[in-house]
């Protein structure tokens, strides 16, 4: 009897995890291809004007953002500067609770102008990494900041969270420091810069913090991360230091992608592999000499 329906359970399971992995690859295949069209949408329509890339009717849109009020102690905040920015202006709840993982789909499409590849698949990917349903389920915004999750060591605006438990508020001299690596034209950040940066970062990370991990995966997010402030924010100093110290989204600022489809998955890569590829601090220790990168 109970063999019975251990053996009963067991079928099921098994099914229902071949079916679970079968949507999986289908829903990522998919994504493959919409966000090639898009791509290939995005090399002939017309591109939108610089001042007005956030649609009509959206909150930002003609630069016109709704009022900043930073987080107050009740509200939940994040690691990631640029859902905190939409909670401190109101475009996701305030208190950065209850939100739906659709709702926060549409809203970082209409925000950054990213492509809707790219605003289903990192909430997608959030919700799964919370087994929760990207469809019906919501989530806090400090819930994302689940350890190795999406949240991972050596980041470039907070403290790792073995010593910054609360990641939800940036760490200012971090940031000041990122600021001022910048080689561009007015001392603008360039790809560059951020694959130096985030090298430093990692080599100082692992050196003080005794349960550093970052796996190939969390690398992928940390150079995303960066990819954001170049692509989205055009390296501009000038917008992130506001961005990234106070979460906040400057007067009349509109992304920088003008594309009428938004950034793709597709074109998004491509900078995260050059930044990524680009840190020196990765190479294996041979050729280096030593982990601290001082060579070059
Ligand atoms: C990238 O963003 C995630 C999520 O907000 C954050 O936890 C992580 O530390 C960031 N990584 C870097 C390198 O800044
Ligand atoms: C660099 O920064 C300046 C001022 O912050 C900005 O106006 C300019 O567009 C930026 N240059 C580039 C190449 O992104
Ligand atoms: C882009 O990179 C992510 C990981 O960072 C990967 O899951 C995805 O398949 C890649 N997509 C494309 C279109 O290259």
């Amino acid at each position: 009897m109970s063999s019975n329906s251990f053996f009963v359970i067991a079928s099921i399971r098994i099914l229902s995890g071949l079916f679970s992995t079968l949507k999986g690859v289908a829903i990522n295949a998919g994504v493959i291809i919409w966000d090639t069209l898009l791509a290939l949408y995005n090399m002939v329509a017309p591109k939108r004007p610089a001042n007005g890339v956030t649609p009509e009717g959206y909150p930002g849109a003609n630069g016109l953002w709704p009022a900043y009020t930073p987080a107050q102690k009740d509200d939940s905040r994040c690691s990631c500067p640029a859902l905190n920015a939409m909670a401190n202006h109101g475009i996701l709840p305030h208190s950065g609770r209850a939100i739906k993982f659709k709702d926060l789909s549409t809203a970082i499409r209409t925000t950054y102008n990213f492509a809707p590849t790219f605003c289903y698949f990192v909430p997608n990917y959030i919700a799964g990494v919370l087994d929760r349903d990207y469809l019906t389920d919501s989530f806090d915004l400090s819930d994302i900041d689940v350890h190795n999750g999406i949240e991972h060591d050596a980041s470039l605006t907070r403290h790792d969270s073995i010593f910054a438990k609360d990641q939800g508020t940036p760490a200012v001299k971090l940031i000041e420091e990122l600021l001022a690596s910048g080689t561009g034209p007015n001392g603008n950040l360039t790809t560059a810069d951020l694959s130096r940066f985030s090298g430093k970062r990692r080599v100082e990370a692992k050196a003080v913090n005794h349960q550093y991990s970052l796996s190939f995966l969390h690398k992928m997010f940390s150079s995303s991360n960066s990819s954001t402030m170049l692509t989205i924010f055009g390296g501009d100093i000038k917008d992130l230091r506001p961005f990234l110290l106070e979460e906040r989204i400057p007067d009349g600022w509109q992304s920088r992608i003008t594309k009428p489809m938004g950034l793709t998955i597709a074109e998004f890569n491509s900078t995260v592999l050059r930044v990524e590829l680009g840190i020196k601090e990765e190479l294996p220790s041979s050729f280096i000499g030593d982990a601290s990168g001082k060579k070059s």
